[in-house]
């Protein structure tokens, strides 16, 4: 069976891991913080804070913004789960919005969307192919939505105007018109999961972008010990000489990244760019050649003249079938040998959102894309043989479906 996301793991990520754990410090340290800096050198943001996952980081950073009930985050329809969810558990309300033929968030939904109560907008750079951010950015900086925008503390304050906090679990490495994720809205953040183009096992960061007004580093250390029950110091500077003492200033999380999975993000971030995103890049190209002549493909968005997907997942999509014809392509396919996958079946069809009134009709752009939506695979262990069986399984499944 050709599965659909296994990680890379080879004998240079073993090794990091074996010399973590002989090194006898095996949660955040000194690995943590050199992965840090590696991935600011890599993005070009400010600054980035190692948490243990996206879903840690996307709430960190709306309790950071002070965001609370009444609030509203406009997030899009066609997302996973977690970009809506931190924003239920801040007590927030997620208004969520129609996406485009390129799956990602319509900027022009989003500026019907907005209130008074709107702080945060999370665009999500789905497949790794990144949201709008210009025409995003010219709605926030719009005269009156920023008059509409009610600032409830200094940060908000200080901003002026809905802040822009990027899901880009799958868009390491993307880039919009020269630019690389990280540095394409106000805050950003990475996942790190296991099935992500770069893993830690478990995982994510937070690049911080913020205008020159803000000190990153101060924020930087906010969101460190945010992230660390509010205390005040780390275990490991705890540990040096002396420096026992510390205090709790808030209530805070435990979403600390460990330096054991750093250690496999130091191996990965060091090849991503010349090696893991060439082999992504190879095999979506792969696919695209040999379906882009056929006449049922609608080929998923990769590259224009200003925007490069980071190749996470293939979005092919199938014209003129229905959703259970998809359903039985995934399964022949599956049948034949290989694993195949949907991103994703739209929020307000999953019961949780159903039962708080989020209703499929009102977003027909989501559910047109995910009805006859097929993912392939990629990943770097996936050979041309894999991929040649998965492209004549198919091409042959597809097309007996559609003949009936
Ligand atoms: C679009 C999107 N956002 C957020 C997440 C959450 O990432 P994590 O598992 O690191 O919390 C995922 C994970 O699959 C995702 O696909």
């Amino acid at each position: 069976m050709i599965p659909f996301s296994p990680p890379r793991i080879d004998k240079h990520i073993i090794e990091e891991v074996k010399d973590t754990l002989l090194s006898g410090w095996i949660t955040t340290g000194p690995k943590t913080k050199q992965f840090e800096k590696l991935i600011t050198g890599y993005c070009g943001h400010r600054k980035t804070l190692c948490v243990s996952s996206a879903t840690a980081g996307l709430e960190l950073i709306l309790r950071w913004f002070g965001v609370g009930p009444g609030d509203e985050v406009i997030v899009p329809a066609y997302t996973y789960c977690a970009t809506a969810n931190v924003v239920i558990h801040s007590g927030a309300k997620p208004v969520m919005v129609d996406v485009g033929d390129d799956f990602t968030i319509s900027p022009s939904a989003i500026q019907k969307a907005v209130t008074h109560r709107t702080k945060v907008i999370i665009p999500v750079d789905i497949g790794g192919y990144p949201a709008d951010y210009d025409q995003i950015f010219k709605i926030v900086n719009i005269k009156e939505i920023k008059e509409k925008f009610c600032p409830a503390n200094n940060v908000q304050k200080e901003l002026g105007r809905i802040l822009v906090l990027s899901d880009a679990a799958h868009s390491l490495g993307a880039s919009y018109k020269g630019n690389k994720t990280g540095t394409l809205s106000d805050i950003t953040i990475f996942s790190f999961h296991a099935v992500k183009n770069l893993t830690t096992s478990e995982g994510g960061a937070i690049c911080l972008n913020l205008s020159d007004n803000f000190d990153c580093d101060k924020i930087y250390n906010e969101l460190a010990v945010k992230s660390l029950h509010g205390q005040t110091k780390d275990a490991y500077s705890k540990l040096k000489g002396g420096n026992w003492r510390y205090d709790v200033k808030e209530a805070g999380y435990k979403s600390n990244m460990t330096d054991l999975q750093a250690a496999i993000g130091l191996v990965e971030i060091k090849r991503y760019e010349n090696d893991m995103l060439q082999k992504r890049k190879h095999i979506f190209y792969k696919y695209y050649n040999a379906l882009k002549n056929k006449e049922w493909v609608i080929l998923p968005p990769a590259e224009n003249h200003f925007r490069e997907s980071s190749f996470h997942v293939f979005l092919l999509r199938i014209k003129h079938i229905t959703e259970s014809q998809r359903d039985e392509i995934i399964q022949k396919v599956y049948d034949d040998g290989a694993s195949l996958n949907v991103h994703f079946i739209p929020l307000p069809m999953l019961s949780f959102y159903k039962k708080n009134n989020y209703d499929i009709k009102d977003f027909p752009k989501s559910y047109e894309l995910y009805s006859n939506e097929i993912s392939l695979p990629i990943y770097y262990d996936l050979t041309d043989e894999n991929i040649d069986f998965i492209i004549n399984s198919l091409i042959k499944n597809t097309e007996n479906i559609l003949k009936g």
